[in-house]
């Protein structure tokens, strides 16, 4: 048993998130806590909303609330929802806690105190006409890197470059519009990142696990240009941190925020800490997920995110965590794999939140239960490379995968037995070759279906999972106990009674993809208590459910999406410009 701690990357509070923003990382940063808890590790899974910093400023202004307000409702809705799709987090905190004003405010010191913050007078870009400062997402321009003509103030989401204001062509207010800007100059604080190339080169190259998408980005921006150049970690805005050095003020800085990439990452740790205080317990049940000099030396610490984050995760944050340690005094657990994901795209284009194109988690759980989407996203998880949604890529997993072969082989089996035999498994008769093959496959495909998971290969899990399900079908198929009952009850008995077992098996093997409907049938077969009884002998698994245990039979597990319905939800999410 191992300690495990999984993040995934804290959603902007400025919305509502799209299915992108959910397989992106909340969704297989879940799926991934799930399958590690039914292997009976000890897990703790972490998320909040990352409420700082523009985005937040310029929503809560779009809703004509105080940005406090707006961010107190938003980080309600987005809990609800994440529960809604059965987002297994341990605890769902906020950037803007006392805990991370706190956390990150010390940092900041320690950072201080290594001699790794510099002030520097700046040149920034003011707005006239919003008689303003305009940072980060406040900006809009032509990225100088890619030439892509809406990258935006802090990092351009084509090429994922990390910009400054003054780095973008043809800029322009976000707030405005107004291309009436000018430079001025304001003092802030300097994170002096380039310090650290070396180390952070050293514990990149220690990282021979991890996959090409995150080391590749990481060492662009390592070793490439100015990638790593020292960044400013304080902003003019009102809302966020305040710029405090530990608990006393920061002189020079009265009335400064902390940047939002600054305190967003140290959310993790600060949410880690809300955690504890939520249940009553002190600060060591925290520290020892955090601190490896305070027991978490032994924990793996897996973090889920989009591939836009992956710099920010890869530097920035570990720039943070190392430079606090300088003098060994707070050994700081640093992230032992990055898991990262491309975009997923819908029908053939992006998601996006302010022309209303795409699916967003509300909608979706309005539409179909939360179990239809995990199971689609997952499975088609933007992994190796960018993936699609389509409406009707999504009708043909549903319907294939859920309804056909699940589903279906949930129904045939309990349904059967209930008219033959009566609601308990039958006796009489005994496993056979028949058994002892499906037994097999099962076993190397159980096998295969956890180095998968091992390995973070969500697209491959569910494929060897979507095997593990046909192959119960095909037996069934092939035992045909609705013919074998006529000359040999006994044959079709055992039959079912292996189906039922598989049943049993497939609650507990689904969980990670589909909670709702592993819950479901392991109520019907009332072996509630087996949800993490992950199977260590595949044959010993199948004869779990003894002859005259008691089942009912579910209602039906999933529906199909008909044609109709794919038709009519493609019109209504094509968004105002078709
Ligand atoms: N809110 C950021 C995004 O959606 C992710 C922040 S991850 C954190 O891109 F660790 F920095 F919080
Ligand atoms: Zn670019």
């Amino acid at each position: 048993m191992a300690r495990i701690l999984v993040t995934s990357a804290l959603p902007y509070i400025n919305g509502i998130k799209h299915l992108g923003n959910l397989i992106g990382s909340m969704l297989p940063a879940d799926a991934y806590a799930r399958y590690c808890r039914a292997r009976g590790h000890e897990v703790l899974l972490i998320c909040a909303t990352d409420e700082h910093g523009t985005p937040a400023e310029l929503a809560a202004a779009k809703a004509g609330q105080p940005v406090a307000d707006y961010c107190a409702e938003m980080w309600a809705v987005q809990k609800r929802l994440g529960e809604g799709f059965r987002l297994s987090f341990d605890f769902f905190g906020r950037s803007s806690s006392a805990r991370n004003h706190q956390l990150t405010q010390h940092l900041a010191g320690r950072l201080a105190e290594a001699g790794l913050i510099e002030e520097r007078a700046e040149k920034q870009v003011y707005s006239q006409a919003d008689g303003r400062f305009l940072p980060d997402r406040y900006i809009e321009g032509t990225c100088p890197e890619c030439g892509y003509a809406r990258a935006r103030g802090d990092q351009c989401e084509n090429c994922t470059k990390q910009l400054d204001p003054t780095d973008l062509i043809e800029p322009r207010s976000v707030i405005s519009g107004s291309t009436d800007l000018e430079v001025r100059e304001t003092r802030h604080l300097y994170l002096k990142q380039s310090a650290m190339r070396e180390r952070l080169n050293a514990w990149i190259d220690a990282q021979a696990d991890w996959p090409l998408l995150t080391t590749s980005i990481a060492r662009k921006w390592l070793n490439e240009g100015d990638g790593l150049r020292d960044r400013g970690i304080t902003r003019d805005l009102d809302w966020g941190i305040p710029v405090r050095r530990g608990s006393e003020d920061w002189p020079g800085m009265a009335g400064k925020v902390f940047y939002v990439w600054f305190d967003a990452p140290i959310e993790y740790i600060a949410a880690t800490a809300e955690w504890a205080d939520a249940q009553g317990l002190g600060d060591e049940a925290w520290q020892r997920w955090w601190r490896e000099d305070l027991g978490a030396h032994d924990v793996r610490y897996v973090q889920f995110m989009a591939k836009d984050n992956v710099p920010f995760h890869t530097l920035s944050f570990p720039v943070t965590l190392m430079g606090a340690n300088f003098d060994g005094a707070e050994p700081w657990k640093l992230v032992d794999y990055i898991k990262g994901f491309n975009w997923l795209t819908y029908e053939g284009g992006k998601f996006s939140t302010s022309q209303g194109r795409g699916v967003f988690m509300d909608q979706a759980l309005d539409i179909l239960p939360s179990d239809y989407w995990r199971w689609w996203l997952l499975a088609n998880a933007p992994e190796g490379s960018d993936s699609d949604f389509t409406w009707a890529a999504f009708q043909g997993g549903v319907n294939k995968d859920l309804a056909d072969v699940l589903g279906n082989f949930v129904s045939r089996v309990t349904k059967f037995c209930r008219a033959k035999f009566g609601e308990a498994v039958p006796e009489g008769g005994e496993y056979g070759e028949a058994e002892a093959a499906v037994t097999a496959e099962i076993a190397r495909r159980t096998k295969a279906y956890e180095d998968h998971w091992e390995a973070m290969e969500i697209r491959k899990a569910a494929a060897e999972l979507r095997a593990i399900w046909a192959a119960g079908n095909e037996y069934l198929q092939a035992a045909a106990p609705w013919v074998t009952i006529k000359q040999d009850p006994g044959r079709a008995a055992a039959s079912i009674r292996m189906g039922l077992n598989l049943i049993r098996l497939y609650a507990i093997l689904s969980r990670p993809f589909v909670p709702d409907a592993s819950d479901a049938m392991l109520a019907a077969l009332g072996v509630e208590g087996d949800a993490e009884a992950w199977p260590g002998d595949i044959g010993e698994a199948l004869s779990a459910l003894p002859a005259g245990h008691g089942f009912t039979v579910p209602s039906n597990l999933f529906a199909k999406i008909s044609d109709d319905a794919r038709e009519e939800m493609e019109a209504r999410f094509a968004g105002e410009n078709g």
